[in-house]
């Protein structure tokens, strides 16, 4: 069932979102060659507890496991769910950090792959590519029209460029709860609802260089690539208001190199 918004309510979600990417504002110079992904996660603890928010990730069950973390840290073939460790980063990691707040029981999720120091050519292609999915899956948000056309503009801009798309992950329904309905995936599949006014859902490619097979590792949480190349992820949490989508997350394109 599709929960809809009232505009109260969205702006709830909307303060929660704003303070999501204010975070990723200030998170994001942190990532660089040298820094423990461990070290990030106590840092985006500490923020959103300062900042009077809750992480909604921390303790969030998917299948059996709680993820004991308040982000998500993917680094290179590492698709989503990486698990914050003694890891650290290195020049030349593409790495997806995501997230999410509960503010006041107003739910943000938003995610960004940030090349950490200069990554190869190829890289930053897929990178800047998946970004521009995420774009045209939002240019594709319209009351009246139907979902599954945020799939297929997603799809069509990944193919173009010969990439792999994940297929067993979607973007989805948000704002009360972290994952609500509708599904909305990354390729046309499944339901196909009408998109309407007071409507919020997260949009979140995840795009391979090489193809969209995945496996799941042994903690049961990180998501890799099977071919072990990189992957890339994007997302934004968006309302539909007065028949268009509002990115109701900010795009941080000053902090990300550029890409927008
Ligand atoms: N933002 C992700 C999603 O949209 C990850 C949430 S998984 C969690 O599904 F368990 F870490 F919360
Ligand atoms: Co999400």
């Amino acid at each position: 069932m599709i929960r809809l918004k009232n505009e109260k309510q969205i702006n709830g979600i909307r303060k929660s979102c704003k303070m999501l990417s204010a975070m990723y504002r200030e998170l994001i110079p942190l990532v660089k060659p040298g820094i423990q992904t461990i070290d990030i996660d106590m840092w985006v603890r500490d923020w959103i507890k300062k900042a009077g928010g809750r992480p909604v990730f921390l303790g969030y069950k998917i299948k059996r496991i709680e993820y004991p973390a308040a982000i998500c840290i993917s680094i290179n073939d590492e698709v989503i769910h990486g698990i914050p460790s003694k890891r650290k980063i290195c020049e030349g990691d593409l790495v997806s950090l995501d997230c999410g707040i509960d503010l006041e029981g107003f739910i943000s999720d938003q995610a960004v792959s940030i090349e950490a120091g200069k990554v190869s050519e190829e890289v930053h292609k897929l990178n800047v590519v998946t970004n521009e999915c995420l774009y045209k899956g939002i240019a594709a948000v319209k009351a009246g029209d139907r979902l599954l056309q945020i799939s297929r503009a997603v799809e069509n801009h990944a193919k173009a460029h010969g990439y792999g798309i994940v297929r067993e992950y979607c973007g989805h329904g948000v704002g009360f709860a972290l994952h609500e309905d509708p599904q909305v995936p990354n390729y046309p599949h499944g339901p196909n609802p009408k998109m309407t006014n007071g409507m919020v859902f997260a949009i979140e490619p995840m795009i391979n260089i090489g193809t969209g097979n995945i496996n799941v590792l042994d903690d049961e949480w990180t998501v890799v690539t099977s071919d072990e190349k990189v992957s890339a992820h994007w997302e934004h949490t968006v309302a539909i208001v007065n028949g268009q989508a509002e990115v109701l997350t900010d795009p941080l394109e000053e902090v990300t190199g550029g890409i927008i």
